[in-house]
This record gives structure tokens, sequence and C-alpha cells, in this order.
């Protein structure tokens, strides 16, 4: 049995003051039936350090392992600071900074070597969804990110028109996307890794319970709905069954 992996990816929509309510807020679910990570803006990883039943993730990472790349954050440097996973490829880091499949393959690796889980976003636009481009967009992006890899990274099926815009998938399509990319995983990894894939956009703790019950579906990785513990609690509830 999978234990299921709730995201909640904080962008930069949260400063300290909000984030101390979070964690005064914040009561760990009781048996733990759920994996509950939380990768809030950088500088403020260390305020969620100590906080019982939250595992934390960076946003982003180098391509690079070290050297003079001013700004950026090296895959080290998250581990350093407690988190066991790290996001990559979301789609405004895709879509405003130009990064390319190579791009996020080669921080895939660099979290990889540093024993650190990759959490791999992916997904078409609303143009590539009516085009009927859907499986071909996501085959591409799936197979790209993972060469070099020699385990099974976390995937995030995050379709580029259901986030933040309150207009989630279907949960049913989104399911049998996401077995197609498990299938791949299967296929390339073995058992070796963590292999589970998320669903992400517009999740809320109403539409939790739906995707979850969903074949394919290991867990959620949620934007807005997330930065209040409340609503972050009850998405972990509900994940949880
Ligand atoms: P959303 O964002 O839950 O606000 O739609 C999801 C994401 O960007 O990961």
């Amino acid at each position: 049995m999978i234990t299921p992996l709730v995201v909640a990816n904080w962008k930069m929509s949260i400063e300290a003051p909000e984030i101390r309510e979070f964690v005064a807020s914040w009561r760990a679910t009781a048996d733990a039936a759920v994996d509950c990570v939380i990768a809030p803006p950088l500088a403020y990883l260390g305020l969620l350090s100590q906080v019982p039943g939250i595992q934390l993730a960076g946003q982003d990472c180098s391509s690079e392992a070290s050297g003079a790349f001013t700004g950026e954050c090296s895959a080290a440097s998250l581990l350093a600071l407690g988190c066991q996973f790290g996001i990559v490829g979301h789609s405004e880091r895709r879509q405003r900074h130009g990064e390319t499949d190579d791009i996020i393959a080669t921080k895939a690796q660099q979290l990889e070597a540093v024993g650190l889980t990759p959490i791999i976003c992916l997904g078409e636009s609303s143009q590539e969804r009516e085009a009927g481009e859907t499986f071909a967009v996501i085959e591409r992006q799936v197979r790209a990110a993972v060469r070099g890899l020699h385990r099974a990274p976390v995937f995030a099926y995050e379709p580029i028109w259901a986030i933040g815009t309150g207009l989630p998938a279907e949960p049913s399509d989104a399911g049998t996307v996401q077995q197609a990319i498990a299938n791949e995983l299967k296929s390339i990894f073995g058992k070796k890794g963590d292999g589970r894939v998320l669903y992400g956009g517009s999740v809320k703790p109403e539409n939790t319970a739906e995707f979850m019950s969903e074949q394919g579906i290991d867990g959620l990785l949620v934007g807005g709905a997330s930065l209040t513990a409340e609503s972050f609690m009850d998405i972990c509830r509900n994940a949880g069954g």
C-alpha cells in the first residue's frame, strides 16, 4: 500500500507572520497516514524545520552543483537546510524562466546526486490539450526528465490550464494520464525509487477525496489551498481517507 504524498507549494505567496500563524495552528495528522511536505519560499525553510509531521522541499534548485551562479540555490544547500525533496519543472519556471526539458533533467540529477527525491512537475497547455496532444506531451516530458536518473522520482501531473484557475481536471482524466506516467516509470525503474505520481491544479479540501479515489493518483501538489493550516490539514486528512 502506497502512502499518499501531499505537497504544499507556497510559491512566493506567504511571508514570515503568516508562516508563524500556520505553524501555531498546525496539528500533525494523528495516524501519519499521509506524508505531508511543505515547499516554503527558500528563505523561510528554517521556520518549518522543527514542525512535527512536516517534511520539507525546495521549490527549485540550480542545474549546477556549485560555482559562480549568483542568486542560485544548490541541491546540497537544500539538503543542509533539512529538505528531503526538491520540486523542479513547475510550469511557472518552464514559462517564466524558459526552463527546457534538458535543464529540468539536470536539476533532477543534482537533487538525486545529494540524496534528495525530485518532484518533477509536468503537464500540457490548453492548446496542446485541445489539439489532442496530451499523452504525447506527457510522454516527452517524462522521458526527458528521467534521463540520467537512477531511481524513480516523484512526478506531479499539473495541467497548466488547471493551475490557480479554480478549474481542476476531471479526476478520471487525471487518473488516466497518471497511470500512463506510472507505467512508464515502472518500465524504466522497476521498483527502484519513489515512483509516486501526484495530481496538482486547483486542489482544495472539497475535491481531495475524489482525486485520491482515482487509481493512478498517489497524492497531491497544492498551491493556493495550502496557505492556511486549516485548509492544508483538511486536505491531508481527506487524502488519508
Ligand atoms: P493551485 O497551484 O493549487 O493554486 O492550482 C498548484 C501548483 O501550482 O502547484
